[in-house]
């Protein structure tokens, strides 16, 4: 019996049939060495000792699975990924895209505005591959994969910041994989508090959605505050100054009061980090605890009129503004 192969191609071991008396290898065959008597077995794999540590040889006919061939499985890969930049007309997936019909993307690419992974196109007739070339025109990035998807919902209050609750709570994961099909392949790009409503992004471009919560590209968070108490512009300027929490000072970008009535006030702050209830404890440490909180726009995103519990597609100018902003 053929011992079948493991994953790097040699022979699993486990399986090996026991050896045949009087066996004797290639390399005894070739240098004529004599039939020896039956080794003494090593019963606890079934194996010699001496074949242990000869080479591994197979007598049996191959079987159609018994060797991963590391250059064959090389080969074909490189194939493949011919094929596959062989790919599409770079004009039909600018169309697709959205971008131009193609009779004017040709006119783009003619003009040297379409960039192919940095390079500007100089020749008609190229293809790519949507799923891993980098394009742009003008200089701004256009998804062309269509495997990637950007949505903005309007997070209900109540709903945790969790494609699935360990505790069961209701969660966005929830309401995602009642409206989009891909719901399962999604996840949310930072978190808000289960009390907080408002814009969160969803998304299965991992790049982007990991640039988006990074440190370093500062994206502008604005978020609307209703709070208890009549704020003045103390409290703006404080807000800006930076207030001292016990995790660090915390400072908004900007800070503005829209509305004051009845013993309460709408306040709008920018920032951009995230820590944990960041703008709850800003607003909490000056004296005015928050009593509602909406997230209202990310970067150039906005909610707008957007209904909480809705869904809704990024647009491209909206994805092309993101891209920018982190350097895709
Ligand atoms: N700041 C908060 O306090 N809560 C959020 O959900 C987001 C920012």
């Amino acid at each position: 019996m053929t011992p079948p192969a493991r994953r790097d191609g040699t022979p699993d071991r486990k399986h090996e049939d026991t050896p045949q008396k009087g066996f004797r290898s290639r390399s005894q065959r070739r240098k004529g060495g004599a039939r020896q008597a039956p080794q003494e077995k090593n019963y606890v794999q079934g194996v010699t000792a001496d074949q242990r540590n000869m080479p591994l040889i197979s007598h049996a006919k191959p079987a159609r699975r018994q060797h991963v061939d590391e250059a064959e499985v090389r080969r074909r890969q490189a194939a493949a990924q011919g094929q596959e930049s062989d790919g599409i007309r770079l004009q039909k997936v600018l169309a697709r895209a959205g971008v131009a019909s193609r009779r004017n993307s040709e006119i783009l690419i003619e003009e040297g505005r379409v960039e192919v992974n940095g390079k500007i196109v100089e020749r008609q007739g190229m293809r790519v591959n949507p799923a891993v070339d980098i394009i742009r025109v003008d200089g701004v990035r256009v998804n062309v994969n269509e495997d990637l998807e950007y949505w903005i919902l309007n997070k209900p209050r109540g709903l945790h910041s969790t494609m699935q609750d360990e505790l069961g709570r209701p969660c966005v994961g929830d309401l995602i994989s009642e409206k989009v099909s891909s719901g399962q392949r999604l996840f949310h790009v930072g978190r808000l508090d289960a009390d907080t409503e408002g814009l969160l992004l969803l998304t299965n471009d991992g790049e982007l959605a990991n640039r988006l919560m990074h440190p370093k590209y500062g994206i502008t968070k604005t978020y609307l505050a209703t709070v208890l108490g009549e704020a003045d512009k103390d409290v703006v300027r404080a807000l800006r100054r930076g207030v001292e929490l016990e995790d660090g000072l915390a400072k908004a970008d900007y800070a503005q009061i829209v509305d004051t009535y009845n013993g309460q006030s709408l306040i709008r702050v920018e920032l951009h980090e995230g820590r944990k209830h960041i703008v709850r404890r800003m607003l909490k440490e000056l004296g005015y605890p928050v009593q509602r909180l909406v997230r209202t726009k990310i970067h150039t995103v906005q909610l707008g009129e957007q209904k909480p519990g809705h869904l809704r597609a990024l647009n491209s100018s909206e994805l092309t503004s993101l891209y920018k902003a982190v350097e895709m």
